[in-house]
């Protein structure tokens, strides 16, 4: 029986993936490593230095442990910069609504999100109210696709793992509620995320009810 929703963040409430995206890109460009969006796929849920480690190893770039913080903390100046747009208008479409009804029908939620400005992104949208619990990268301290943020969400929150759906746009997200022992909702492309139970295009339409027949 479902007891609660435990959400990623990054390109499940909001688009802040794009922002995250744009800024690598533009590190990446400054390195001279090609860096796509296909490429992009594989940083998706994965903490700031195990991204630039990828980027890193496509070039088989090696880089000193100080000047390899000092690229990452570079990226989050940009990153932070583009997210002083995020305003409540920036929730991704079903997202209000769904959390409107999960809150309504005294099914938990949780936020298991890898990102360190989690709880900014969260108050920029204006949602708090709606979460139960909040897991960020604070929390953490082995990165998606190890389950340790969905499992904390969910001891948290007082539920059982397999009560539990977790929502995820990323193939490590995907991977870490399997791990987690939940339910994993795919947001995105199918041939990426072929793992989770389903996968939509984006929240717009999903309520409990369609939530529920995923786990029982
Ligand atoms: C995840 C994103 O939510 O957070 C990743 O999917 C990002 O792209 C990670 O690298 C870490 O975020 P931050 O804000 O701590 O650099
Ligand atoms: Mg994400």
């Amino acid at each position: 029986k479902l007891a609660a929703v435990i959400f990623d963040l990054d390109g499940v409430i909001t688009d802040t993936a794009e922002y995250h995206y744009l800024a690598w890109k533009e590190l990446a460009d400054e390195l001279g490593i090609p860096f796509d969006r296909e490429y992009n796929e594989k940083l998706k849920g994965v903490d700031r230095l195990a991204s630039l480690q990828l980027i890193l190893d496509r070039a088989g770039k090696e880089l000193p442990e100080e000047e390899k913080l000092a690229l990452a903390t570079s990226k989050n100046e940009r990153y932070k910069k583009l997210i002083q747009q995020v305003t409540p208008d920036d929730l991704l479409p079903g997202v209000k609504e769904l959390l409107a009804e999960l809150r309504e029908k005294g099914i938990k939620v949780g936020l298991a999100s890898a990102s360190k400005n989690a709880g900014a992104v969260i108050r920029s949208l204006q949602v708090e109210a709606y979460f139960d619990h909040i897991v960020d990268a604070a929390a953490v301290e082995i990165s998606k696709p190890d389950p340790e943020v969905f499992l904390k969400a969910a001891e948290a929150l007082g539920v059982h793992p397999a009560h539990c759906i977790g929502v995820e746009d990323a193939e490590a997200g995907v991977e870490a509620i399997l791990l987690a022992g939940m339910t994993p909702l795919g947001i995105g492309d199918p041939k990426l995320l072929g793992r989770a139970k389903k996968v939509v295009g984006s929240l717009e339409g999903m309520d409990v009810e369609k939530l529920s027949t995923l786990i029982s």
